[in-house]
């Protein structure tokens, strides 16, 4: 046993160095990216006078760092601050630079990347691949050294490259390479952040090894919207490609399931936990759309819950995946470091109160989870260990309607 152990070590790390090899050369993102970005809560607000609190404005983000760094997000791992679209005035400058509004960002992007990085985070900003932004804002198209170096020259640490308006395949797919070249050639570490397969499906199938060249993470489906059914559809649609996507996702390239949106209106208790374990499954960006200032104790507490984004920041970085799926429930399971493994119950009927699922160890890790036996620790919906079992016994766990139980399971010899 102690010699299948071994080689299982050696393969894996033999796996990952190839993965490794194959990713975006630029250092970044061994793991997911934690932090935060406005989209999904704060839309396109640019009205100030009208909802000064809510308009996308310097004072937006630099309210949203001081929360960050003040109520523990920073010290759980959110390092990065993102700014969406919107943020920028309706034309160039004189010298063709993008420049932000000058009435929303009167002191300039510069210096809003100071602050941010005076309180020890990251500053993120949004552009895209066309003519014009999804918001009809100037886009980056024929201007992308120019607008890699202007980030550069700004302190940005995360470009979110957008992928509305551009006018064929391949002017999408060179202008995503160009931009990734453009940036690594600023020589300051920026994350890239793309939407490059999510727009390119519809069409046809896209070449996930070329995208992991490029880009540190990538947007495959819709937007997130705070609803169930939302994060319902982003699931199912995880699940249905898991085959071409989930081996691709490794150190330096991610799959990006999109924000997480706890915090907000639209998900219960047990769909928030349903998310944050299966962003942990999926080993996805951690990026919260919500407003920090206005956080309830047990949404922060679930964002914050260090033993979930351990799981997310496994060092090993493997993506999680499908094991089963019936009328009732799914079956999760994503491998770890030192031969272990996330499981995730999620019980989908809506229908009724909490359910049971029955199943077999033998089920986890190719048999191999708890061989010969194994110590199972709940950390969702609550934290709290389950003991040694042998590799013959059956688990049950009871699960709340479209909540998740999120376990992990260690072998012991
Ligand atoms: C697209 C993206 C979103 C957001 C908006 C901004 O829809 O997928 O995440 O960036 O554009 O307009």
């Amino acid at each position: 046993m102690a010699a299948v152990r071994w080689m299982l070590r050696w393969v894996a790390a033999a796996a990952a160095a190839v993965a490794a090899a194959l990713a975006l050369d630029n250092g970044l993102a061994r793991t997911p990216p934690m932090g935060w970005l406005h989209w999904e809560r704060f839309l396109c607000a640019t009205d100030c006078a009208a909802e000064p609190r809510r308009c996308i404005s310097e004072q937006l983000f630099v309210e949203m760092a001081d929360r960050m760094v003040a109520d523990g997000w920073r010290d759980a791992g959110y390092e990065f601050v993102c700014i969406d679209d919107c943020w920028m005035a309706p034309t160039r400058d004189g010298q063709g630079r993008l420049q932000a509004d000058p009435k929303r960002f009167p002191s300039g992007i510069r210096r809003l990347a100071d602050y941010v990085h005076s309180k020890g985070l990251k500053l993120g900003i949004y552009s895209d691949v066309g003519k014009k932004t999804c918001a009809g804002f100037p886009g980056s198209y024929n201007h992308y050294d120019l607008d890699a170096q202007t980030f550069a020259s700004w302190g940005v640490d995360l470009l979110k490259f957008d992928g509305c308006n551009s006018d064929s395949l391949d002017l999408l797919a060179e202008g995503y390479k160009r931009m990734s070249l453009a940036l690594n050639r600023t020589g300051r570490s920026i994350v890239y952040s793309c939407e490059w397969p999510f727009y390119l499906r519809p069409v046809q199938q896209p070449n996930y090894t070329e995208i992991k060249q490029y880009c540190n993470h990538w947007r495959n489906f819709y937007d997130v919207y705070d609803s169930w059914s939302s994060i319902k559809s982003i699931l199912d649609w995880t699940a249905l490609h898991q085959d071409t996507i989930v081996k691709i996702a490794g150190p330096g390239g991610w799959n990006d399931p999109d924000m997480l949106v706890i915090g907000n209106f639209g998900l219960s208790r047990d769909q928030s936990v349903t998310q944050m374990a299966m962003w942990a499954i999926m080993a996805a960006p951690l990026f919260m759309s919500n407003d920090l200032r206005h956080i309830s104790p047990e949404a922060k507490r679930l964002l914050q819950n260090r033993e979930v984004i351990a799981i997310n920041q496994d060092p090993l970085g493997k993506q999680g995946y499908q094991l089963f799926k019936d009328k009732k429930f799914q079956l999760w399971e994503r491998p770890l470091s030192d031969l272990a493994y996330a499981v995730a119950v999620l019980n989908q009927q809506e229908i009724g109160g909490p359910q049971n699922f029955t199943f077999s160890l033998t089920w986890l890790g190719h048999g191999l989870a708890c061989n010969p036996a194994c110590s199972i620790r709940q950390v969702l919906p609550a934290s709290r260990d389950w003991g040694v079992y042998s590799w013959l016994s059956s688990l049950s766990v009871e699960v709340n309607p479209t909540g998740t139980v999120l376990l992990t399971v260690q072998p012991v010899l």
